[in-house]
């Protein structure tokens, strides 16, 4: 690999050039050996967020990072496999009944995820509120459980797209997440390298969101999609809505109580149209047809695949869930419609209330959270509830009742009747 000087490439991308592929290959490589200095690779990243990346030097740089780390392949398995990526939001629990359903319709699911940072939630933090289930596991472990169960929800091993792991938490730390060629190269860097023969994104926009704009979403979801095409994944990204959080909870023990709802063929309409919707594409794009996931949630074949995923990795799906030892309900202060429920003020609070974590490493409290009791386009009453906050700690209460402040709006009826609400669609885009 040619040797190149750390402060030349950032100059070059600083002064608006294109890097060539022999500087990102050195790059990339002398930063995850250490060669290139955390301050050197934050001057670089946000001299990218300031200045981009084009096509070519966007899939260099993926497949850089992929050649950091192992590569894993699944193609000796029996059946096709399926993985979905949500750019995350808040109350985003749709991985916990998506696996299992997309598993009882006949397809691998081998869903690498993550921990929740900031108010985003993290679907291994709402997975271990359930008592003895354990998110590490080995590349054999994971392998036989897709043989056998179909579906597998774990972390990411440390041998992944290792340049990710080092940069990923530089740019959470520096001001650099928000990169549109840093968040895909990072995203679909991990995708391809776990070796998915097809992947569907669902990529949010709204205020709960990375990206607050629908023209962001769709740069982004495109960038992924071409990435992943390239490197020869069945790829499709739908934009969804993260304006209004999904479902009833945010939280960690609520968000699986909600996901077991749906997968008893019950909750929140969002959630299972959501659910559904990722589900289609991801046996779509797995070339399984013919089978409807809406049969498999209603026939009790999804929950079944629920239960066997969740005692193959030493859980007990009947053990009862944690409970925040205190609750503070804030009732509604007027009669009227709730217009308007905001995503990010919901996300605070229950991060607040240590749903969440502040630093990485930090515990996170299994039955904290937020329930609310109204979706928007409700009707609520005024004295009526509108949240219900969980903590173990009420010292957080305070903290979280600021975040919902001005998060959501209730308009009275007026001599005409109700005030007219016009739900802003979930599915807002589809990109292949
Ligand atoms: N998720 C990732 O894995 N990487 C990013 O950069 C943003 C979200």
């Amino acid at each position: 690999m040619t040797r190149h000087d750390a402060v030349e490439v950032i100059i070059a991308k600083r002064d608006g050039a294109e890097l060539t592929d022999s500087q990102i290959d050195w790059v990339i490589d002398a930063y995850t050996r250490g060669d290139v200095a955390d301050e050197q690779m934050s001057a670089l990243a946000m001299a990218i967020l300031l200045n981009g990346m084009n096509r070519r030097e966007i899939s260099r740089w993926t497949a850089a990072m992929i050649a950091s780390g192992e590569r894993m392949d699944f193609s000796t398995l029996s059946r096709p496999t399926a993985d979905k990526h949500s750019t995350g939001g808040v109350g985003d629990k749709i991985t916990l009944p998506l696996a299992p359903l997309v598993a009882a319709c006949g397809v691998a699911v081998p869903q690498l995820s993550g921990r929740g940072l900031g108010h985003t939630g993290g679907t291994l933090d709402k997975l271990e509120s359930v008592p003895g289930w354990r998110a590490a596991l080995t590349n054999a472990e994971m392998m036989s459980q897709l043989e056998s169960v179909g579906a597998v929800i774990c972390a990411a091993g440390d041998g992944l797209a290792r340049a990710d792991k080092k940069l990923y938490a530089l740019r959470d730390v520096t001001g650099t997440v928000e990169a549109i060629p840093l968040i895909a190269s990072s995203i679909m860097s991990k995708k391809i390298a776990e070796g998915t023969g097809s992947l569907v994104l669902d990529v949010k926009v709204g205020t709960g969101a990375f990206m607050k704009s629908v023209d962001l979403a769709r740069e982004l979801a495109s960038t992924m999609v071409e990435l992943g095409t390239d490197a020869g994944v069945h790829t499709v990204a739908l934009l969804t809505d993260m304006s209004t959080p999904l479902g009833l909870t945010a939280g960690n023990a609520i968000e699986v109580e909600e996901s077991v709802e749906v997968l008893a063929g019950g909750g929140p309409a969002d959630v299972v149209e959501l659910t559904l919707a990722l589900a289609r594409e991801m046996l779509a794009g797995a070339g399984v047809t013919g089978v409807d996931p809406a049969a498999a949630l209603a026939d009790g074949s999804a929950m079944d695949a629920w239960n066997d995923m969740i005692r193959a990795q030493g859980g007990d799906p009947a053990a009862p869930m944690a409970v925040a030892r205190e609750s503070q309900v804030v009732t509604a202060p007027a009669s009227g419609t709730l217009t308007r429920l905001d995503a990010m003020a919901v996300g605070l609070a229950a991060w607040r209330l240590g749903a969440g974590r502040a630093r990485q490493g930090d515990a996170v409290q299994a039955g904290a959270g937020v329930r609310w009791h109204a979706r928007p386009g409700d009707r609520v009453t005024a004295g009526a509830p509108l949240f219900t906050l969980l903590t173990d700690e009420p010292d957080r209460f305070e903290r979280a009742l600021d975040s919902l402040e001005g998060g959501y709006d209730i308009v009275a009826d007026d001599s005409t009747g109700p005030a007219p609400y016009s739900p802003a669609p979930l599915l807002i885009d589809r990109i292949s």
